[in-house]
Order: structure tokens, then sequence, then C-alpha cells
């Protein structure tokens, strides 16, 4: 394995993989031959080859990103879930953390030490993801706010408040079971975003920072970090064929903050 790389404490490290760049045979066998058991029966339960392709470059990405931080072979890696799902590593000194997400073509994965962290990338050019969505799911307060907006800069706003409300959920690591009508973003001066909620989550703004990212022209991804102080971080992203190599990614704008 190549050398250690260093995650200092106020950096989250994220790692993205395009999945159509991957499609070397070599590579998709030793992605295979990383998979224990489970995956690898799981892996062969898809039915379409794009989501066989998606899992398995998940698995591969997951566990070499681990390796780059602990010295420890993508192989070895062991992972627990929580009762909604939450992929974590099976360790008893478990302090790096990790969360997935995919979308079309895209699979990331943010890390950081120790703090709660969710990520989520959504495909702006989907054309089943309309502001329709919004009006049944969202706060009354977010759908008040994006339909304020003038009409050509609605879609954009949806899928901000969309992945900021899937990093959230994720970093809660409680997925939907925490309603996404109950909680708030809010776009402030100065590209900052701050979240309220409503008496049924039990959950204070202040302990919470959130990133928004224009990473390309089509995707827009958002992370979600517990953290009790108001700590600055850096978000380093690296775009990775797992087991090929990696490039630090110029994504095109951070739009908040
Ligand atoms: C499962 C859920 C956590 C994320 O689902 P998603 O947005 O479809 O998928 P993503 O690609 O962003 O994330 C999936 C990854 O999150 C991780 N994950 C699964 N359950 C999780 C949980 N409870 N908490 C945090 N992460 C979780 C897993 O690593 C998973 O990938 P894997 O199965 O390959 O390991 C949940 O939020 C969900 O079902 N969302 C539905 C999306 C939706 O309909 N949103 C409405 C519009 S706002």
């Amino acid at each position: 394995m190549s050398k250690i790389l260093n995650l200092a404490p106020n950096e989250i490290h994220l790692w993205i993989a395009f999945l159509d760049e991957i499609k070397s045979q070599e590579l998709l066998i030793s992605y295979e031959q990383l998979m224990n058991t489970e995956e690898r029966a799981k892996w062969l339960r898809f039915r379409f080859a794009k989501h066989r392709h998606q899992y398995l470059v998940t698995r591969a990405l997951i566990r070499t990103t681990l390796s780059h931080y602990i010295n420890k072979s993508p192989k070895k890696w062991q992972f627990s879930k929580n009762k909604y799902g939450r992929p974590e590593i099976l360790q008893a000194n478990n302090r790096l953390r990790f969360n997935l997400s995919h979308t079309d073509n895209l699979v990331i994965c943010g890390l950081v030490w120790e703090k709660d962290i969710g990520v989520d990338v959504e495909n702006q050019a989907r054309q089943n993801a309309t502001i329709e969505i919004a009006d049944r799911f969202f706060s009354q307060q977010e759908v008040t706010d994006l339909h304020q907006l003038p009409e050509q800069l609605q879609q954009s706003r949806f899928f901000d408040y969309w992945t900021l409300k899937e990093a959230y959920i994720k970093a809660r690591g409680m997925g939907l079971s925490l309603p996404l009508k109950y909680f708030s973003f809010h776009f402030l001066e100065q590209r900052t975003v701050k979240i309220s909620f409503h008496a049924n989550i039990k959950d204070e703004p202040n302990q919470w920072q959130f990133w928004l990212l224009q990473l390309t022209k089509q995707y827009k991804a958002a992370i979600a970090l517990r953290q009790d102080i108001e700590q600055p971080y850096q978000i380093i992203i690296k775009k990775v064929v797992p087991l090929f190599g990696e490039t630090d990614f110029n994504y095109i704008t951070p739009l908040t903050p």
C-alpha cells in the first residue's frame, strides 16, 4: 500500500470516483477480491449491470480509502451497521468516521476524525427531480422561501436543500426516520447555511456545520458535520480510481461558506 496520508483534525477529505472511468477488467477483478462473502453475495443479487458496477466500485472505494489513513490492508476492513443501516468501521478504536453517497456515475466518500459526518451528492440534471418534491417533503419555511425565488433559480436551490437535508439525516445516521419537514435550512449572507429544528427534533443548531459544493456543472454535494465549537475546517477533495491512483480535484466552487 502507498504511504499513509495525514488527515488533520480540522480537515474533511472527500474522495470521489467517476464510475464510467473505471472499466479495466483487471481492476474490476481486483475490486471483487476485496469484498467479503456478504458483500459478494449482495453484489451478485443486483439485477442491473450499472447497479452492480456502482456497488463494486463503492466497496473498493471505501476499503482502499480507509487504508490510505490507517495501516491495514483494504480486504481486512470490517463494518457494522446501525439500526437504520448506516455503515461504520467495526473496530475497538474506531476514531475514523466516514459516509458514502452515490448518484448517476459518481460515488463520494467523506472522512473525518471522530465527528458525525454525512455526505450527499446529486445529479442536478436528473429529469425526475422537480420542486414538487419540495412541496411534499420539505418544511413549510423552505417551501415558502423556494417559491419566493425567481423561477430560474428555483431548481438549483432545490438541489441545495435536497443535498443538505440528506447530508444532515445521514450525519445523524437515522435516514428518513427523521422527517425532512421537521428541520429547515436557511441561506444567510456571506454564503453561510444554518439549520433550525421543529420541536419534534431534539437537536442543537449550533452544533452543526454545513458545506455545499458545486463539484462539476452537473454534480452538487453537501457535507454535514457535528462539532461543538465553531472551528474552521478545510475540505480537501481527491479524485480517485481505487487501486490505480488519485489526483487533487479542483471543484468548481464552494457554494458555502
Ligand atoms: C438511505 C439514506 C440514508 C440515503 O439514501 P440515498 O440518498 O438514496 O443514497 P446515498 O447514495 O446518498 O447514500 C447511500 C449510502 O449511505 C450510507 N447509509 C445507509 N444508511 C444510512 C444511514 N441511516 N445513515 C447514514 N448513511 C447511511 C450507505 O453507505 C449507503 O451506501 P451503500 O449502501 O453503498 O453502503 C436515506 O437518506 C434515504 O433513503 N433517502 C432517500 C432519498 C429521498 O427520497 N430523498 C427525498 C428528497 S429530499
